[in-house]
C-alpha cells in the first residue's frame, strides 16, 4: 500500500485547537473508510497560548493528539512573535516535508504557518477563509487576508465568506464547506456538558479578550462598567477571564454582581452559553456558538465577521457603549425559528474531502 499522504496543521490559539480537533477527528474518519487514500497529519503548536487553562486542559479535553513539535514561542509584541514563529517553523517543515499546511482562523500562529509554507513552496490550507471585518487595523484582519492570499485551498464556513473572497478576486481552490465549530458543538451537546459550577438561576454569560477591547483602557472601562450596570439591574454576570484581560484590568474588584472565574474548558464554556440568558462577548466563536444554542448574544465590537447572526436578530452589535449594551442586554429573543447558519455540522468531513482530493491528485 503507498504511503499516506502527509500535512502539517499548525496551531497555537485556544480557538485553533477547537477547530483543528473537528478536522482531526474526521481525519480518523476518512482513514478508517478510504484507507487507501489515508492522511497522516502531524500537529505542530507554535505556543502562541501556553497557560494549562488557555491550552494543555483544552487539547486534553478535545482529545487532540500530542504535537509532534511544541516551538515554545509564548506572547511578545507581534513582530517578535510572528517571526520567532517563522524562524522556528521553517526547520520543523523541512523536516516532515509535508504536502501541505493547514492553518487556521485568523491569529499570528495562523499568519506565520501559511507564510512559512508558502515560503518553502508547500500549499497551504485555511480553514476559516474569506473572513473579514473590514478593519485593516485589526491584527486579526491582516492575518486573514494574507493567510488567504497565500492559500492554495480556502475552506470558507459561510456564502458571505466567498463573497469576500470573490471581491479580491480570489476563486480558485475556494470551498463552501460550512463552520467547524458546530461540528464541535454538536459532538459537546451530544456526549453532555462537564460537571461544573454553574451559577443557580438567570445570568449573563461574558467573555473579553480582543485587543481593541483590552489596549484601549477608556474602552475596557466602558464594557467592565456596563457589565456592573447589567448586574445591577438583575441579572448576574459570569465573566471567565482571559489572561490578557486579566492583566490589562490589573489589581481590580468586579463590580457587585459580577463573578470573575479563570478561563474555562471548551466544554464548559458551551454549557454555560447553553443555560445563559444572554452573552456578551468579543469573541468570534461564541457568538455562533450562541446563536446555535439559541441563545441571544451582544456583541462588544463595532462590526462583525459573522454577519448573519446579526441579519437573524440574535446577535447585536454594541460596541462598547454602556448604554447600548445594557439596553441591548434586556432585550427580549426575536420570535420565529432560527435559519440554518454556517452549514449542517458536517464541516470538517469536507474538508478533509477536498483535502485529500488535492494530496492525492
Ligand atoms: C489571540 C489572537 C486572537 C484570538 C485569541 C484567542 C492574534 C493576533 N490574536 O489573541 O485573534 O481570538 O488569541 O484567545 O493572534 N497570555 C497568557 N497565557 C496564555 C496566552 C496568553 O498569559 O496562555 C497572555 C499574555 O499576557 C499575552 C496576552 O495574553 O501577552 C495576549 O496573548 P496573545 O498571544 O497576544 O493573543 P490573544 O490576546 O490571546
Amino acid at each position: 500500500m503507498t504511503a499516506p499522504r502527509r500535512f502539517v496543521t499548525v496551531v497555537g490559539a485556544r480557538p485553533q485547537f477547537v477547530k483543528a480537533a473537528a478536522v482531526s477527528r474526521a481525519v480518523a474518519r476518512h482513514n478508517a473508510g478510504r484507507p487507501e487514500q489515508a492522511l497522516e497529519e502531524r500537529l505542530v503548536h507554535t505556543g502562541q497560548h501556553y497557560d494549562d487553562e488557555m491550552s494543555g486542559a483544552i487539547f486534553t479535553e478535545l482529545g487532540l493528539a500530542e504535537p509532534a513539535a511544541h516551538l515554545g514561542i509564548g506572547s511578545g509584541p507581534h513582530g517578535r512573535q510572528t517571526g520567532a514563529m517563522l524562524e522556528r517553523l521553517e526547520p520543523v517543515l523541512v523536516d516532515a516535508a509535508p504536502a501541505a499546511v493547514l492553518v487556521y482562523g485568523d491569529t499570528n500562529s495562523t499568519l506565520a504557518g501559511a507564510l512559512a509554507a508558502a515560503k518553502l513552496g508547500i500549499p497551504v490550507a485555511h480553514v476559516e477563509a474569506g473572513l473579514r471585518s473590514g478593519r485593516w487595523e485589526m491584527a486579526e484582519e491582516v492575518n486573514r487576508v494574507v493567510a488567504d492570499r497565500l492559500a492554495d485551498l480556502l475552506f470558507a464556513p459561510s456564502a458571505s465568506a466567498v463573497a469576500n473572497l470573490a471581491r479580491e478576486g480570489i476563486v480558485a481552490g475556494v470551498h463552501l464547506v460550512g463552520d467547524v465549530m458546530l461540528d464541535v458543538l454538536r459532538w459537546t451537546v451530544a456526549e453532555g456538558p462537564p460537571a461544573f459550577g454553574a451559577p443557580d438561576g438567570r445570568f449573563a454569560l461574558a467573555t473579553v479578550h480582543r485587543a481593541e477591547t483590552t489596549d484601549d483602557p477608556s474602552r475596557l472601562r466602558s464594557v467592565v462598567s456596563a457589565l456592573g450596570r447589567v448586574a445591577a439591574g438583575g441579572l448576574p454576570v459570569l465573566l471567565p477571564l482571559h489572561p490578557r484581560t486579566r492583566a490589562a484590568l490589573g489589581a481590580w474588584d468586579p463590580p457587585a454582581g459580577v463573578t470573575v472565574v479563570p478561563p474555562v474548558g471548551h466544554g464548559e464554556l458551551v454549557a454555560l452559553a447553553a443555560r445563559a440568558d444572554v452573552v456578551l462577548t468579543d469573541s468570534g466563536g461564541l457568538q455562533k456558538e450562541a446563536y446555535w444554542l439559541g441563545v441571544r448574544c451582544v456583541t462588544l465590537r463595532d462590526e462583525t465577521e459573522w454577519i448573519e447572526t446579526v441579519a437573524a436578530g440574535w446577535n447585536v452589535l454594541a460596541g462598547t457603549d454602556e448604554d447600548r449594551i445594557v439596553l441591548a442586554a434586556a432585550q427580549p429573543a426575536p420570535a420565529g425559528p432560527r435559519p440554518e447558519l454556517y452549514g449542517d455540522g458536517h464541516a470538517a468531513d469536507a474538508v478533509v474531502r477536498q483535502l485529500s482530493a488535492f494530496l492525492w491528485t
